[in-house]
């Protein structure tokens, strides 16, 4: 059952295994609708995912072969909760996913931790639930766009930026980070930046993308610590 934490108040919810949960995610309960739907926002309601994002972990998992069983995954960003309940699913009962969003995450995971707060103010709170270390990091937090074009790329390169010092923090050696990006002039710079810390880098436009959208998803995968860094349960 998926344990939800808010504000040092922590809930069990019901056995719900692996379903949309009870609110039905952004789908409500009347099923995916309005200009936005598409085939993939009707596949994930299908198959009991709250958001069509899934699709783009998925493709990114399947290629690159990120999650495996008994892994424990941090995500960030997480609600409406497709990702967490597609890494929970992937990590089996062995493994676990620790979620955080600023909205609540209402999705029924029997091995997901689900947090509600700020993700860039919460390392302490992560760090706690994970004393071992995390062997992924995702994240697909999206700030709230303006419509303005460098302002919405500066807020979205601040939550990767966020993400990755999470990242460098919690990832045990060896470990995979994935985090989306909306693309712009300083990108290219941050990529770099990333890629300083682990084996491998590469950017992935994953097909559920929308035609219109410029997010990307950096695949960084092999973390190497810096030589002065202790283990995460030892910081
Ligand atoms: C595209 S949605 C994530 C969808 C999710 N991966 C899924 O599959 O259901 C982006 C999320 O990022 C969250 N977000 C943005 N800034 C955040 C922050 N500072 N801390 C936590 N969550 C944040 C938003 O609340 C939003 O729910």
């Amino acid at each position: 059952m998926s344990r939800k934490v808010n504000a040092g108040k922590q809930r069990r919810g019901p056995t719900g295994g692996f379903s949309g949960g009870k609110g039905g995610g952004r789908f409500g309960g009347g099923g995916p609708k309005g200009p936005w739907a598409d085939h993939h926002t009707h596949k994930a309601k299908q198959l009991g995912f709250a958001a069509r994002s899934v699709f783009k972990l998925e493709e990114i998992d399947k290629k690159h072969k990120v999650l495996a069983k008994g892994h424990v995954v941090l995500d960030l960003g997480c609600a409406p909760g497709s990702w967490t309940q597609y890494a929970a699913k992937r990590v089996g009962p062995e493994g676990r996913v620790v979620g955080i969003d600023l909205k609540e995450t209402k999705i029924d995971a029997p091995n997901a931790t689900l947090l509600t707060g700020d993700a860039t103010e919460s390392l302490e709170q992560l760090r706690d639930l994970a004393p071992g270390g995390y062997d992924i990091v995702l994240s697909d937090m999206a700030p709230s766009t303006t419509g303005i074009k460098d302002v919405d790329e500066a807020r979205s390169q601040g939550l990767v930026e966020s993400a990755l010092a999470t990242a460098e923090a919690l990832l045990k050696p060896g470990g995979a980070f994935v985090a989306k990006l909306f693309y712009g002039p300083d990108a290219k710079a941050l990529i770099e930046r990333i890629g300083r810390h682990f084996a491998s880098t590469q950017t992935i436009r994953p097909d559920a993308t929308r035609k219109q959208s410029r997010e990307v998803f950096i695949l960084a995968q092999g973390f190497r610590p810096a030589a002065n860094d202790a283990p995460a349960d030892e910081v």
